[in-house]
């Protein structure tokens, strides 16, 4: 199935703008049971599932009309970056009327210095922002899997709090779509540490497609990801914060040991990433409640509750802490 065709089986009546606009927010997300590497690359079909926390105080707010000529598209009021652009033309081109252009004007509320990808709440902002102006009224299921062709990790940031994107079975990835887990833990923080927030040396989409065509490793990585995800459901459950802690750290790991054994090999750590890992081991040791994960770059994001808060912050000054469920 191409994307066209799965977009014609998720909105089987596409209707006119029903208004002017269509403005949505979405929050960004950070993997604790990674997602790396994809079955299918065209609609972007994971290998494993995959279970997040979103963050509700940083996001994409995304406004999108439909126009007369050729897209135009700005991020934090300025005319987009090309490949940015480009990007997001290629994904509107899915539900572009005959002949029609968009204005999509993005404001993103994650700082660059978070070292934080955008391209989650981006893509998960701009169909919520579709489905207003389009009038579709597409169910929250429906949206993340329209979300998920425009970057895999889009399809978990449709929710707040704790999200699984389930894996599916189908080739037609119609059963390949995250759901929100109802579970609050209004102690838990999540601390980014900015290490480097220069591009990365290699997109995570090539990452993940090197990593599965050369890593003699990453056969037991899609195993290993779903029972991380069915692991990390039981401590999320019963908010044992060491337990999920422990697994999000293994399980960040496990990732980037396929990376590394990827040939060429992908390293998105610094020394200073690896320094600020021996730095939470010996928090750990003198009995602080931290754990870490990282995505595919240098930059750590910190697990912790908030009666550790400030040994956490004591460590590291620079730390800019959130609450999930503030
Ligand atoms: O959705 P993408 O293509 O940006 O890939 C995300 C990959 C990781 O951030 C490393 C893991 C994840 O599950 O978010």
């Amino acid at each position: 199935m191409t994307p066209h065709e799965f977009v014609r089986r998720l909105i089987p009546h596409r209707n006119a703008p029903q208004v002017q606009h269509g403005q949505a927010w979405a929050p960004v997300n950070i993997a604790l049971a990674k997602y790396w590497g994809k079955r299918d690359t065209a609609l972007n079909l994971p290998q494993n599932s995959s279970l997040s926390i979103s963050l509700p105080q940083l996001g994409t707010d995304t406004r999108v009309t439909l126009i007369e000529g050729a897209d135009r598209i700005t991020l934090n009021g300025q005319p987009a970056p090309q490949a940015f652009a480009q990007r997001l033309s290629r994904f509107l081109d899915l539900f572009r009327p005959e002949g029609m252009g968009f204005a999509v004007e993005t404001h993103n509320s994650v700082p660059t210095a978070a070292g934080l990808a955008s391209s989650a709440s981006g893509f998960a902002a701009l169909v919520k922002a579709l489905d207003q102006l389009f009038d579709w009224r597409l169910s929250a299921q429906k949206l993340s899997m329209l979300a998920r062709l425009g970057s895999g990790s889009a399809s978990r940031s449709l929710f707040n709090g704790f999200a699984l994107w389930h894996r599916g079975q189908q080739t037609d990835g119609l059963d390949s779509y995250a759901e929100p887990i109802d579970i609050q833990w209004p102690d838990l923080r999540i601390g980014l540490l900015e290490i480097d927030t220069g591009t990365k040396p290699i997109s995570s989409t090539a990452g993940m497609q090197q990593t599965v065509a050369t890593c003699p490793l990453y056969r037991a990585w899609p195993e290993f990801a779903e029972a991380s995800v069915q692991a990390q459901l039981a401590a999320i459950t019963a908010r044992d914060l060491p337990q999920l802690g422990d697994l999000a750290e293994h399980n960040a790991l496990t990732m980037h040991a396929t990376m590394i054994a990827t040939h060429p090999s992908v390293l998105y750590w610094t020394a200073d990433s690896v320094s600020a890992m021996q730095q939470i081991w010996a928090l750990r040791q003198q009995g602080v409640g931290v754990w870490f994960t990282m995505d595919a770059g240098p930059n750590l994001k910190l697990l912790f509750e908030k009666t550790d808060q400030r040994a956490v912050e004591a460590t590291f000054p620079t730390l800019k802490t959130l609450v999930p469920f503030g």
